[in-house]
């Protein structure tokens, strides 16, 4: 098998290669910051050195001595304007030039702007601030920190999950386990920073900012800054990395457009890896408690989680990961409470997989300690208690593939040579461990909306607001074309990453590709569909056909009798150079109000758990081996397999480096990435990639996905569940597991270092 492309199966499409992987290799892939721009002044970000308090006085002068600069926007400067707001659009309500209070160290306090880079870095490092600063709270644990129950703060994380009677469940278990749990502190870094160039051309506001909503910040910068939002675009075809972190706009893109007005040129700011991590949004730490108590037969009676998130003072960000855990296994009964804690910190926000991240890690570590006080196989511990319906609300799942998952991942993984005692498998000097653990990825869509243009000579251009972040999108679009209107991917062109283009949601949430390719289907059927007719009617070239008895196929309208017409005779029938369509897609329990929430830039999302009829999840399994030095005790992971059901994969090729790239980033979050605090100032301190550590290529062997075929029919048209957050879901309690397994170690805190097996 050609492993960059598993060859489709059941319900698999073609591992076409993406529409924009030479551009992407070849550096012809222009990213927001490298549009050429006539006339470009260049900004640069000055940011506060306290966490609380207030700016009393801030001096400038130094800062405007430096020859080349232009403009300081700071206090006062964005009066005029409406502050940000918090929500799936907007990454924080603080607006930090609106009012001189500081709610974390390194908020911005100034943009200054320059004849070059240089001359803004050197500036922006001049200004000083006086401040009427309090010491901060960093943290969990910190003075002024009080926990408050979470539900309801926010819309995205209504309720605590709950069934039966847990109490009772609990106190009547016979085997029971009572643990704590703790995920990092974890930022974004992806190689392509963030930036914003702002540009004016009389009232028209063009932006260029790497975005995973273009449609929704063109409403949401129109609304601060009081313009009418059909005079603001925003432009984004290539972005180097996102998972979360270029989903809601920051205050920046305000105050960059706001200096390209005031001097009267194009601004250019491109942050710096270390003011990101104050500028941007991040992954919160979080804390656990999970009980599991069972039976001796290792049935699940009892299941409880609670969980402790931390947040800025004005902003309730919630992830809220019960959702997803107390729907995993039958339990019996269950127990989730989850509460939060505002510090003194920038408002965090979604990074890949937000909830299932951080709280299936600690449900699945949580698992195999209770497959260990069982005595029971890990796996066989999964099977036994394998839901046929989920526990909350008692509904069916819209399909569930997870034992498929673990069975095909567990026999490419050699799990039956597993040696059950924890210490008992070695080589050499290194003791060899090895673990699982379920992925779980709700399936959501959202309103979308898509233009495809068909020529007589059968070119498509297919066009929606939606973003290729790097998953293969673009491609997936256009192969979705290519396959309704039976032409071949070199015939196809996809446009994207422009809020001009037909309004698309949030490439978030794992919802892009079935929202998008159930718009681009729509399309293409409209296409088809006046193709049809025009090649029925009694004038055209298969008159007396009958719509439903035709196809597309081979650049040619063929019927069910094998008689065909060329697109060019039924196209000069008509007499017409192209047919063009524009579709819009609600799904299955949108609101009246969905479509007109689709271009004001709030799409609702519909699925997961919140649907009427049946829960929507996709799944995983993944296996992982550890082997750790038995002097040094370092971590190696020499390979990793992962089994993932997903509903139709519209692409196998995309589909495996989604998942591999989500199980890589699993290892990261096992054994590299935290963010650390210095709880004193409530500082970022490792703010750049040598001390923020990711997985390098030499920390990363084998990795082996499989694509298990599911047909799901309820999902959505396309069929599709969506899996670009699926893959890094169970890899950091699988990797927990493994490394108990080849020491007898627990370790319940993330990220495992060598210091906590010494
Ligand atoms: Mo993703 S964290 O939903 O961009």
């Amino acid at each position: 098998m050609n492993q960059a492309a598993p060859a489709p199966k059941e319900n698999q499409g073609h591992p076409v290669v993406r529409i924009d992987a030479r551009l992407k290799v070849t550096g012809q892939a222009s990213y927001p910051a490298d549009i050429a721009t006539a006339n470009v002044a260049y900004g640069a970000l000055a940011t506060s050195t306290v966490a609380r308090g207030k700016v009393s006085a801030l001096h400038t002068k130094d800062a405007r001595a430096v020859p080349g600069v232009l403009d300081i926007v700071t206090y006062g400067d964005m009066d005029k304007t409406e502050t940000p707001k918090f929500g799936n659009t907007g990454a924080s309500s603080i607006g930090p030039l609106h009012d001189k209070t500081i709610f974390h160290d390194g908020q911005i306090i100034a943009l200054v702007v320059a004849e070059s880079f240089e001359a803004a870095e050197e500036a922006a490092m001049l200004i000083r601030a006086d401040y009427e600063d309090e010491p901060p709270s960093a943290s969990f644990d910190s003075n002024g920190t009080k926990m408050e129950p979470a539900a309801g703060k926010n819309p995205m994380f209504k309720e605590d999950a709950k069934a039966g009677d847990f109490d009772a469940a609990w106190a009547n278990a016979a085997v029971k386990i009572d643990q704590k749990y703790s995920t990092p502190t974890q930022h974004h870094n992806p190689i392509e920073l963030f930036s914003t160039t702002a540009m004016w051309q009389g009232d028209q506001l063009t932006i260029h900012e790497p975005s995973q909503n273009v449609t929704g910040w063109k409403v949401e910068l129109a609304r601060q800054l009081k313009l009418d939002p059909a005079n603001v675009r925003i432009i984004s075809p290539y972005i180097g990395g996102a998972f979360g972190s270029k989903g809601p706009m920051t205050a920046r893109t305000a105050i960059v457009a706001i200096a390209a007005q005031r001097i009267g040129r194009p601004v250019r700011c491109v942050v710096s890896r270390m003011q990101a991590f104050g500028t941007q949004t991040y992954r919160a730490e979080t804390r656990h408690r999970i009980r599991i108590g069972a039976g001796k037969d290792g049935r699940i009676t009892a299941f409880g989680h609670e969980g402790w998130e931390v947040t800025s003072r004005p902003d309730p960000y919630v992830v809220g990961g019960t959702s997803a855990t107390a729907r995993m296994y039958d339990y019996g009964s269950v127990l989730t409470q989850v509460s939060l804690v505002h510090a003194d910190r920038n408002t965090p926000g979604y990074m890949r997989s937000p909830p299932e991240t951080p709280y299936v890690y600690a449900l699945e570590n949580a698992m195999d300690e209770m497959a260990v006080a069982l005595g029971m196989d890990p796996v066989e511990f999964r099977r036994i208690n394998e839901p046929q319906k989920e526990p909350i609300g008692g509904k069916p799942f819209s399909s569930r593939s997870l034992i498929k998952c673990y069975d095909q991942a567990a026999e490419a993984f050699g799990w039956a040579k597993r040696e059950p005692k924890a210490g008992s498998m070695r080589d050499g000097d290194w003791l060899v461990g090895m673990g699982c653990a379920t992925a779980i990825y709700p399936t959501a869509a959202a309103p979308c909306a898509a233009r495809v243009r068909l020529t007589a000579d059968g070119e498509v251009r297919v066009q929606c607001g939606s973003h290729e972040i790097g998953t293969g999108v673009r491609t997936i679009a256009g192969q979705m074309a290519a396959e309704r209107l039976g032409v071949g991917m070199d015939k196809i062109s996809v446009e994207m990453g422009d809020s001009a283009l037909p309004p698309a949601p949030v490439s978030g949430g794992s919802i892009s590709t079935a929202s998008v390719c159930s718009a681009v289907m729509k399309a293409c059927d409209a296409v088809r569909e006046k193709l049809f007719t025009a090649a029925a009617g009694k004038d055209g070239p298969l008159a007396g056909s009958g719509n439903a008895k035709l196809d597309m196929a081979d650049g040619k309208i063929v019927a069910e009798t094998g008689k065909s017409a060329k697109l060019a005779d039924v196209f000069k029938a008509m007499q017409v150079g192209a047919i063009e369509e524009y579709a819009e897609f609600a799904p299955k329990g949108a609101s009246p109000e969905a479509l007109n929430k689709l271009y004001a830039g709030q799409p609702e999302f519909h699925g997961g758990e919140g649907d009427e009829d049946s829960v929507k999840y996709a799944f995983g399994a993944e296996f992982v081996e550890v082997r750790i030095n038995r002097h040094t005790h370092e971590i190696r992971v020499p390979r990793m397999v992962g089994a993932f059901a997903a509903g139709r994969i519209m692409n196998t090729r995309t589909a495996r480096s989604q998942l591999m790239g989500g199980m890589i980033w699993g290892i990261g979050q096992a054994l590299h990435e935290a963010t650390e605090i210095d709880q004193r100032t409530a500082r970022y301190v490792n703010r750049d990639l040598q001390d923020y550590l990711v997985p390098v290529n030499a920390d990363i062997k084998q990795v082996d996905v499989i694509l298990v075929p599911e047909v799901d029919h309820e999902v959505n048209p396309a069929g599709v569940k969506g899996l670009g957050e699926l893959g890094n879901v169970g890899t950091a309690a699988a990797v927990a597991s493994a490394v108990y397994h080849a020491t007898g170690k627990r370790i319940r805190d993330l990220p495992i270092r060598i210091e906590h097996l010494i």
